[in-house]
């Protein structure tokens, strides 16, 4: 495949590729080899149209764990400010060379438009309310490392599904997977067409959460918030926010996980953030590994990796 737009792009096999080279990469790394020359003399610019921290560094930390030339474009700061079309600056990134194109985008759908105006491989970073498909990757590849295969294992998924592109691209791929997820949120806070996607939806986070061998909260989107959605953080937070006392009710073995960025004390409290149980930092450090093994599998490197790992 050329492009990840969409983790339903992604057959069960394809999913499976990505996440074995990841582990492949993760032991190279454990064995103190930071950096391979794999896509050496490869361009990849990340383009970035919205915020972030975590996957931004990411993507550059694993172009550059691969020896890939790195440009980091911001939209703050360019000629989009003077209202430089996507499809003008695309352009002038090909003009310019790029072998993969990262972009984050406000508006779901941008990285799929990138696709025609853009000869090499186009990875979305996160799009509007629509995916974020190396999130989904890098949360599978986490919860596989915790938890084994994750056939038959139950996901709850919780919260501002509505906004969560996170949301939509984990269903996705943990469907392909053979997860079985329960998105768990108040209805006003459930997508119309969820009826539609391959999961079971409940309202109470309680009698879902002893059932779960993994907790996902999601974060409260405020800024894409209407607040007719949303009229208390407190109320909130009583029935959806995942304290210590519910924290009682997981199973020992289950997991609680958190795409960030966190909003500590509305939908999760700090206490089960920084516990035991969270694989919150673990996930950062996941991404690195899993955004390598994308770009090494659509860029197909030219040099083996160490060992001829790859
Ligand atoms: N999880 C995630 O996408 O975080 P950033 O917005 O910081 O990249």
């Amino acid at each position: 495949k050329k492009h990840l737009i969409s983790a339903a792009d992604l057959s069960r096999e394809d999913a499976l590729r990505i996440l074995d080279t990841a582990e492949e990469l993760a032991q190279v790394s454990e064995r103190s080899i930071k950096k391979l020359p794999t896509l050496r003399g490869r361009t990849v610019v990340n383009l970035f149209f919205e915020d972030s921290t975590r996957t931004r560094i990411s993507f550059e930390a694993a172009a550059k764990r691969l020896s890939a030339d790195v440009i980091n474009f911001s939209a703050k700061g360019s000629s989009v400010s003077k209202g430089e079309s996507l499809k003008d600056t695309a352009l002038t990134l090909q003009a310019m060379g790029a072998d993969a194109v990262v972009i984050r985008h406000g508006a779901s759908g941008a990285p799929q438009n990138l696709t025609q105006w853009v000869s090499g491989s186009v990875v979305n970073a996160g799009d509007g309310t629509h995916e974020h498909p190396t999130q989904a990757l890098l949360d599978a590849f986490t919860m596989r490392r915790r938890l084994g295969d994750l056939a038959g294992r139950r996901v709850a998924i919780v919260g501002d599904v509505l906004h969560s592109r996170v949301a939509r691209s984990n269903v996705l791929l943990l469907h392909t997977l053979g997860a079985q997820v329960t998105l768990v949120a108040p209805p006003t806070l459930l997508p119309v067409a969820v009826d539609a996607w391959p999961c079971e939806v409940s309202y109470d986070l309680d009698a879902v959460l002893p059932k779960s061998d993994v907790v996902m909260m999601l974060r409260v989107q405020q800024e894409r918030m209407n607040a007719a959605f949303f009229p208390s953080a407190r109320e909130y937070s009583r029935r959806y926010g995942l304290d210590r006392d519910r924290m009682a009710r997981i199973h020992d073995d289950a997991i609680v996980m958190h795409p960030g960025p966190m909003n500590r004390g509305m939908e999760i409290a700090a206490e089960v953030a920084d516990s035991a149980r969270s694989t919150i930092v673990e996930q950062v450090a996941n991404g690195v590994t899993v955004r390598m093994a994308v770009l090494y599998l659509l860029l197909g490197g030219s040099e083996p990796a160490i060992g001829g790992t790859l």
